[in-house]
């Protein structure tokens, strides 16, 4: 049964997190940005490296993990990068603190918590609402880059693009045409990897990157 005092307690958490994130945004983004986004960076080996190779970009990583944060946090200052910011915050909440005219041009899902048993799978990130979110806040050209080395996974999240009313896939594995992806370092979970599976998708109806 609910109990009322735990539910306005979580409600209040929330709230203050929400209050947080938009605080931090306004520090960094300044109005009508267009960032690049990494959702589950760990501890920041890829967009740091990304960051460094894209001065020009704004690149913002989250993870959920605050300890994870904090070494990519130091990750950057060693590298003195002011294009690049590491933010604690679960991915969901983040997108919907963002402010209202920002919007992101690449986004980088790599090696996402897979969660293999079938009763967990509502845990992934890389579901059809969590995709309709993403896209109101996609700009012209976006692209999504997808990478995991957990074949079902792969396998489900091709069949949510396949189905889905915003997203179009661009490269898919076999497929002829690919979209090559514009940056390329190993993550400390694809390291550790046998194999894994990419793919990439921009919005249905929008112009493609030239
Ligand atoms: C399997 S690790 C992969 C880390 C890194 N991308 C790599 O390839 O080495 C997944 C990461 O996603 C983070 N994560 C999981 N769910 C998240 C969410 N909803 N929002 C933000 N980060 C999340 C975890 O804390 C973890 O650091």
């Amino acid at each position: 049964m609910e109990n009322p005092t735990r539910t306005a307690q979580f409600l209040a958490m929330m709230e203050e997190r929400r209050r947080d994130l938009r605080e931090r945004h306004a520090r960094v983004l300044p109005p009508k940005t267009t960032f690049t986004w990494e959702i589950g960076c760990g501890h920041g080996h890829f967009l740091t490296a990304y960051a460094q190779a894209h001065p020009q970009e704004i690149c913002i990583g989250v993870d959920i993990v605050s300890d994870r944060i904090e070494r990519a946090v130091k990750k950057r200052d060693r590298a003195k990068l002011a294009n690049l910011h590491f933010i604690h915050a679960e991915a969901r909440l983040f997108l919907e603190t963002l402010p209202p005219d920002t919007t992101f041009s690449r986004l980088f899902v790599l090696f996402p918590d897979p969660w293999p048993k079938a009763r967990h799978h509502k845990h992934r990130i890389m579901q059809p609402d969590f995709l309709a979110d993403a896209a109101k806040r996609a700009g012209e050209g976006a692209r999504l880059y997808f990478r995991t080395d957990f074949t079902p996974y792969y396998t489900d999240t091709k069949g949510v693009f396949e189905s889905h009313p915003d997203w179009t896939l661009l490269s898919v594995e076999g497929a002829p045409g690919n979209e090559t992806w514009p940056y390329e370092r190993e993550t400390v979970f694809q390291s550790r990897a046998a194999a894994y599976h990419s793919l990439v998708a921009g919005l249905k109806s929008r112009p493609a990157i030239v």
